[in-house]
């Protein structure tokens, strides 16, 4: 399928122009290469291949066509790729009819819910809606939005949907599958009844499900249309339609909980805001906000279970490279309340008082190790006394002091931790901070030679690290030259990107070089003496100290390129050992690596050399 189907697609748009709508390229020769959207990453490792509009990323290895990579980047199934690519991209209407069964499943199950959706909509016009618009006043939203929003209304008789799917032929395998429809005795029933509904849309902004907010009690508060294959939750957020733009144009993004804080929030100057729907913070999302938004506010209800769902979304965010901040509301539980009791200023005051994560991950394990009471936010300072012994409690807890660790564990990149770290210990006033960052290492260690004896070395995130303690000579080169000349990372970025750092044996203290340097900071020895303090990075720098051997530019640049050589053998290596199981795109990348090897050993004469490092 997806070699005719690129024919077309090439014929009709420019898979550059689609890459660099995710990714500002920069032509090597024959490359393209540019920032990983698909990982975060902060040297170029992306690499598009146009003879074969593919990609390769040598960060996170993936790789594929334009196709291949729009399914990855916007968690979309092959229709919703198309549709995408019709709407940002212009392009024509496929040929013929959707080819799959499964193809022709999905178009039929959009057509439904966009159906479906439209017969809300209207309805919430008609006599039997009074009660359903009156209360959309009541909660704020005027009939000037209802379009915008797309919301709708479910008649209460529970046939009504149903009928008019009837009058229209839908078939009945898609009034089985849409998710709308329940079934009792053999006969179908609307899902919704007699509630306001919401429209689900994908990133690709078609309506993959509905939800309803009940208008009477008695009977769940809100009733969402299931999974089906059109929509998955962990995968969507509700508002995106209408966020998207805004989030793009802001790059920033507001997380709350619930479809009508989202809905008030955006009438109320805040239009990049999204709604989870019931569930967690998933990878997915993040990688949706890593793409749109540098800045996150997370929002959620202020009760235990919204807290906790913050706490967590603190985790996937961190780890996907975010420094979040944190909303509380008070004066109601939610923007909604707030907005409805207190009016705009007081959002706007949750705000101005958000707190960063690290306050508010400090403030979360004070809640639960250290008798603190949520409620104690707005008047808990730093510099209390209260506040003193409420840290003392979360460091001296064991539960609470792993939970920290864990949560730092998830910061990208060894300075990330470390300046994580000393930020975490000034606050609960630890002295020395970097004491606590030695004690997280410690605790990483432990860990990992724990589960190192569990389980072997993965493939997504390859460790290479050779066994054993000395340092090849030509790493002691490159550090060398990097402690002592900076300047000199411009030419090893330039050459190598930042993936093929991990490969070295010292890649922690090169990691940290590297993130010093991108940061603007210097480093210098005494520094590398106090971060890595233990074996076997300590041991090295202490060598490289007393390292008198003649050094000059020549001996770091013959070094990167050594480096440069080793990540592509074991790159290749690793890839052509798993060949059998791996589909063509990547069998042509190995194909394409090894010519670059070749290339590579042939310009530095490794290929005489025969045995050289590997
Ligand atoms: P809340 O219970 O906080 O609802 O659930 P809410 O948005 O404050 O309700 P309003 O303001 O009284 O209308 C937050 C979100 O959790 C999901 C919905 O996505 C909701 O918006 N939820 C909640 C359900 O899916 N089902 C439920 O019964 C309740
Ligand atoms: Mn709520």
């Amino acid at each position: 399928m997806a070699s005719t189907w690129l024919t077309w697609l090439c014929e009709h748009i420019d898979p550059i122009e689609v890459f660099s709508a995710y990714t500002k390229l920069r032509r090597v020769g024959r490359r393209w290469v540019g920032l990983c959207p698909l990982h975060p990453e902060r040297t170029p490792s992306f690499y598009v291949f146009p003879e074969t509009n593919s990609f390769f990323c040598f960060g996170c290895h993936r790789g594929g066509d334009v196709f291949r990579f729009l399914q990855t980047a916007e968690n979309l199934d092959f229709p919703g790729v198309l549709r995408l690519l019709q709407e940002r991209w212009k392009l024509p209407p496929p040929p013929g009819e959707p080819t799959t069964d499964r193809d022709r499943q999905v178009a039929a199950l959009i057509q439904a819910l966009d159906r479906a959706h439209r017969f809300y909509r209207q309805a919430l016009h008609t006599e039997a809606a009074a009660e359903a618009r009156a209360y959309l006043e009541g909660r704020g939203v005027p009939e000037t939005a209802w379009e915008a929003y797309g919301l709708g209304y479910a008649p209460p008789d529970g046939q009504a949907l149903y009928d008019h799917f009837r009058q229209a032929d839908v078939p009945t395998w898609v009034i089985a599958q849409c998710g709308l429809f329940i079934e009792r005795d053999g006969r179908w029933f609307d899902l919704l009844r007699n509630r306001i509904v919401f429209p689900i849309h994908d990133p690709a902004g078609r309506v993959v499900a509905l939800a309803g907010r009940a208008l009477e009690e008695g009977v769940p508060k809100y009733l969402n249309s299931p999974e089906t294959p059109v929509f998955r939750k962990s995968q969507t957020l509700f508002g995106l339609r209408w966020a998207a733009p805004a989030v793009r144009q802001r790059r920033a993004v507001v997380l709350v909980e619930g479809y009508f804080d989202a809905v008030l929030m955006a009438l109320h100057g805040w239009p990049h805001t999204v709604a989870l729907m019931g569930t967690a913070l998933t990878a997915d999302h993040v990688r949706w906000i890593q793409r749109h938004a540098d800045r996150v506010w997370v929002g959620f209800d202020a009760d235990e279970s919204g807290q906790k769902a913050a706490w967590e979304a603190l985790h996937e965010l961190v780890g996907g490279g975010f420094a979040p901040s944190f909303l509380r509301w008070t004066g109601g539980k939610d923007p909604a309340e707030v907005l409805g009791r207190a009016g705009p200023p007081a959002l706007e005051r949750a705000f101005v008082e958000a707190m960063d994560g690290w306050d508010f991950a400090l403030f979360y394990l004070m809640t639960r190790h250290a008798g603190v009471s949520p409620d104690e936010w707005p008047t808990l300072r730093r510099d209390d006394a209260r506040w003193e012994r409420s840290a003392a409690a979360v460091i001296q807890d064991r539960q609470a002091l792993q939970a920290l660790f864990q949560l730092l564990a998830r910061v990208p990149h060894q300075s990330g931790r470390y300046y994580a770290a000393l930020q975490i210990a000034r606050r609960l006033g630890l002295e020395p901070p970097a004491q606590l960052y030695a004690d997280f290492l410690r605790w990483l260690h432990r860990k990992s030679s724990r589960e190192s004896r569990v389980s072997g070395p993965s493939w997504t995130s390859p460790t290479w690290t050779p066994e054993g303690t000395s340092l090849p000579f030509y790493e002691k080169g490159i550090l060398r030259g990097l402690v002592e000349r900076p300047d000199l990372f411009e030419r090893l970025m330039a050459r190598v990107g930042e993936a093929i750092l991990e490969v070295a044996r010292s890649h922690r203290l090169l990691r940290f070089l590297y993130d010093a340097w991108y940061a603007g900071r210097t480093v210098d020895w005494p520094l590398l003496l106090e971060v890595f303090s233990e074996p076997p990075e300590n041991l090295w720098v202490h060598d490289l100290l007393r390292d008198e051997t003649p050094w000059d530019e020549r001996v770091f640049t013959e070094a990167v390129e050594l480096l440069h050589i080793v990540y592509f053998r074991r790159l290749r290596n690793e890839l052509a050992r798993r060949r059998e199981r791996l589909d063509p795109d990547v069998a042509r990348q190995v194909y394409e690596l090894t010519r670059e090897l070749m290339d590579l050993e042939r310009a530095s004469g490794l290929h005489r050399l025969g045995s050289s490092p590997s």
